[in-house]
Order: C-alpha cells, then structure tokens, then sequence
C-alpha cells in the first residue's frame, strides 16, 4: 500500500505487529535492521510504552548479521535491534535471536539459526527493507531463490550504501550471515516497507518486474500473504498506483494488512 510519508508507513507496520500479539501473544517476529523500519520500531516503543501492546512472550528472530564484527560493536546487528527496538521493550533479551557472526563454525551457526526458527515454530511476521539493488535480509542479486541461511558476500553498492553506519565504507565488513529467500518466503506474513526515492526502482522490480533472482525482493510475488508498504517517493516507478489505492482504500477493516 502507499502511504504519504515514512512515518505513516511505521504505523501501518506497527498495526499488523499489534494486531498480530492481540491473536497471538507469543507470536515470532523476524526483525529487518537499517532505516527502512525505524519509524516502525519507534512507533511500536511509543505504543508499548503507553501500555497499548504487550512483547512479553514474544520472539523474535533477525533476518541477517555482519561477519567478524566483534560482540557488542555498535553496529552488529544484534546491538543495532537492541538499541532500536527490543531493549525498549519488555521481550526478554534470551527470545531475541540472530545469526552468530563471530562463531568459529559459521555452517554451522547457520543451520543452528534454521533449526532455532522451526524450533519456535516459524516466523508468523517477517519485516523486510530492499536495498536500492532488489536484495532482501543480505541475499543480494543472483541469490538462489531456494536459499536457506548462509555466508554471502556484500556487493560494493551495498557497502556504500551502508558506510554511512560505518563511517566510511573500507569499515563495512565484506562478509554476512543471513536467512535465504526460501527461509524468508517461509514466513508466514512477509511485510516489506520501503521509503524514498532511491527505493523507487527497486519497489517496481519487485512487485511489477518478472520474478527472477537478479531482484530477489520479486520472490514476494510468490508468497501467499505478501505485503508491501511505501512512501509517495518510493511508490514513483509503480504502474498499478491507481489500482493499488483503490484497494486499500475499500479494504474490509476486518482484513487487516
Ligand atoms: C537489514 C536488511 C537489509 C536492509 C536493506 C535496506 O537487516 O535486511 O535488506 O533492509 O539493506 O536498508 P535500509 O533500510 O537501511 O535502506
């Protein structure tokens, strides 16, 4: 759906997360970093403080993490979804899970990861972003679309376009672990959020473009319950806009996202 502002995309996000732990309170979360969710994060602090949502029982799962920064580096992803979201939260620090990307065996951590999210029985809501190249958690282009969690290499795009958290792009690490397009298609609620310009032409690759692995974020078209929320600037390459208002406009609010 298309939404007037970064900040109306967080609500929306925040809805189908409320509206989630309202059916099912110890429901499983898969958390994206980067900006594309933070004023979704902030709104989901802002409601649990007011005392209108409850994460005690939830868990939560992170979709990717960066190799060889050490524990506790600010902007390891595990610290970064701390200082984000879960530490302002009442989830207990334990349910909050991500791939090890310091451990010695890093297979092996990945099957680890796999089999900790269909221990907890699957991710109900998985939040996504795309990056400015189509990638989805770190699976960047030409990733299988079958693939489950596992090393890959950053492009140089995408380390430059997160230098910016890393004060200069020769500090971003080359290497992550992240979940694979079938681990995330997996899911049960796929809900990717979008904002600004740059996100413009990825938006229309992957929701209007043909489903290939060169976009990873157009596996979504496979996905039986699929949504994606953006701003009036990332919505600019879509065709379909009219049609897409008018559905959300007349969508039965017992529906949900
Ligand atoms: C990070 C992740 C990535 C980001 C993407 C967009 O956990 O999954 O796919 O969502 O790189 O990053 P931002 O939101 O910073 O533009």
């Amino acid at each position: 759906m298309i939404v007037a502002d970064p900040a109306a995309t967080g609500r929306v996000v925040a809805d189908a997360v409320c509206r989630l732990l309202a059916e099912r309170p110890d429901g499983v979360l898969g958390l994206a970093t980067g900006s594309s969710p933070l004023p979704a994060y902030r709104e989901l602090v802002r409601r649990h403080r007011a005392g209108e949502v409850s994460f005690r029982q939830a868990r939560a799962f992170l979709l990717d993490e960066y190799v060889g920064l050490p524990p506790g580096h600010p902007q390891a992803y595990r610290s970064v979804i701390e200082r984000e979201l879960t530490g302002a939260l009442d989830i207990p620090a334990a349910a909050v899970r991500g791939p090890d990307g310091t451990a010695h065996d890093l297979g092996a951590e990945c099957a680890a990861y796999e089999a900790a999210i269909a221990a907890a029985g699957g991710i109900d809501l998985q939040v996504l972003g795309v990056g400015a190249d189509g990638h989805i958690g770190f699976n960047e282009p030409s990733s299988s679309l079958g693939s489950r969690t596992r090393l890959k290499t950053l492009t140089a795009r995408t380390r430059r376009d997160n230098a910016r958290f890393f004060g200069g792009v020769d500090q971003v690490p080359r290497h992550v672990l992240t979940q694979g397009v079938g681990t995330i298609l997996e899911a049960r609620h796929l809900v990717l959020v979008a904002a600004g310009e740059a996100k413009a032409e990825a938006i229309a690759r992957a929701v209007e473009g043909p489903v290939t692995a060169m976009t990873p974020a157009s596996s979504l078209q496979l996905h039986p319950h699929a949504s994606v929320v953006v701003d009036e600037a990332a919505a600019a390459g879509l065709r379909l806009t009219d049609y897409y208002r008018e559905a959300y406009a007349g969508k039965p609010s017992w529906q949900g996202l």
